[in-house]
């Protein structure tokens, strides 16, 4: 019988050590970002925060899901850094990221000699989280091969390094996170359900940020923060705050880190401008016409003070058109609905409150006849402007 080797202690891991070449201010932003943690005062974050406590402290497994950008890394990190593991390495792989073929040695370990090019041992990311977490990122991904691979680490606790028959014993937590639905992959035959179930131990839902817009004054605050050291302060006025209140965000808190850091670009130790957000977000806002463009940079907002209260509208102080206002609301909201419904008018209708002829009039009275236009967001963009 093969006996089980408790693996040496592997120190830190080659992802969390810095080179101490890095300019300081790279530094100071790893630092930070190590010690990032999930901001929000919505009621689904408060939740999530909830449930990292209580997984943390046992050996379960983590299943978390949700789109990209929502947070799923920062989660894996923070449940890794209030368990019992946090003194011991947290290793991130990207499933998705290493060839099929390379993902076992990366994983396992190799010895020498185990296939063409190995031409020194060396240690897998199994060994290198010795103690502590292993994050297997875009697990759905993984190919079937590995699955099944992985499927034995999970049941037997014990694996070997390609190319040698000695099983060493894996003494890790598994974290693993996803964009995709497993459950439609297990149905398509590309996820094994087995390893689902295995990995399904403590599922946490990410959910996005559309669904939570009263997040957005803190991560603007927090995100800003983030960059303070780096350069000047940054102040957000209540049109701007609101414009992105507005936004649908497909790329979640990424993309909304993205949109701060251009702002701040833009506006160093000065106010932002709604000009100077990225047009999707312009587009996606209702009412905001070059007209309004030029009339609401007004009216400063209290950053990290929740703008969710206000109807999520702004009145310029000259006043607006309230029937073509309106009217963009009204366009916006099935626009919203069909693109949500991937274009089936009875469901939009359905999500609006309305019957399907009205929805077809009120389509009509918008131009909007062929519902396959809104199967691509550029179309539907495009009829927006039309109306403006
Ligand atoms: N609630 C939050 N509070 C603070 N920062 C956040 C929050 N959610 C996400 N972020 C930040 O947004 C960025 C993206 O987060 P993260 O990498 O954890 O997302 P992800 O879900 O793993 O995305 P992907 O699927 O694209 O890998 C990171 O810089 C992270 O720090
Ligand atoms: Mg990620």
């Amino acid at each position: 019988m093969e006996q089980a080797v408790r693996v040496p202690d592997a120190g830190s891991t080659a992802s969390e050590k810095t080179p101490s070449t890095e300019p300081q201010s790279v530094l100071a932003r790893r630092r930070r970002t190590c010690i990032e943690s999930l901001v929000g005062i919505s009621s689904q974050i408060q939740q999530v925060r909830t449930l990292i406590t209580q997984v943390a402290p046992s050996d379960a497994n983590v299943l978390i899901l949700g789109e990209s950008g929502t947070g799923k890394e920062l989660v894996a990190r923070s449940i890794h850094r209030q368990s019992g593991r946090a003194s011991r390495p947290f290793v991130p792989v990207n499933c998705g990221a290493i060839p099929g073929e390379l993902l076992e040695s990366e994983l396992f370990g190799h010895e020498k000699g185990a296939f063409t090019g190995a031409i020194t041992a060396r240690a897998g990311r199994f060994e290198l989280a010795e103690g502590g977490t292993l994050f297997l990122d875009e697990i759905g991904d993984m190919s079937p091969h590995m699955q099944v691979k992985l499927l034995r680490v999970l049941q037997e606790r014990c694996f070997e390094r390609v190319g040698s028959n000695k099983t060493l014993y894996a003494d890790v937590r598994i974290v693993a996170a996803t964009h995709r639905d497993l459950e439609s992959e297990i149905a398509t035959g590309r996820f094994r359900e087995d390893l689902f179930y295995r990995l399904e131990e403590f599922p946490i839902q990410m959910p996005p940020l559309r669904d939570r817009v009263e997040d957005l004054p803190v991560l603007v605050k927090t995100l800003i923060k983030r960059l303070e050291n780096e350069r000047g302060t940054l102040v957000i006025p209540k049109p701007v705050m609101e414009a992105m209140q507005r936004y649908t965000w497909p790329g979640n808190v990424r993309e909304l880190s993205n949109v701060v850091e251009r702002l701040r670009v833009l506006h160093q130790n000065s106010r932002a401008e709604l000009a100077s957000l990225p047009e999707k977000i312009l587009r996606a806002s209702v009412g905001i016409t070059p007209r309004h463009l030029r009339e609401a940079d007004n009216d400063e907002v209290d950053q990290g003070k929740s703008a969710a209260g206000s109807p999520g509208v702004h009145l310029p102080d000259q006043g607006l058109d309230l029937k073509e206002y309106l009217s963009a609301i009204e366009l916006y909201l099935i626009r919203e609905s069909l693109d949500r419904c991937d274009g089936v008018v009875a469901q939009a209708a359905k999500l609006l409150g309305l019957g399907r002829t009205t929805l077809v009039e009120k389509m009509r009275k918008y131009s909007v006849q062929d519902q396959g236009l809104w199967r691509r967001r550029a179309d539907v963009d495009a009829l927006a402007d039309e109306t403006h």
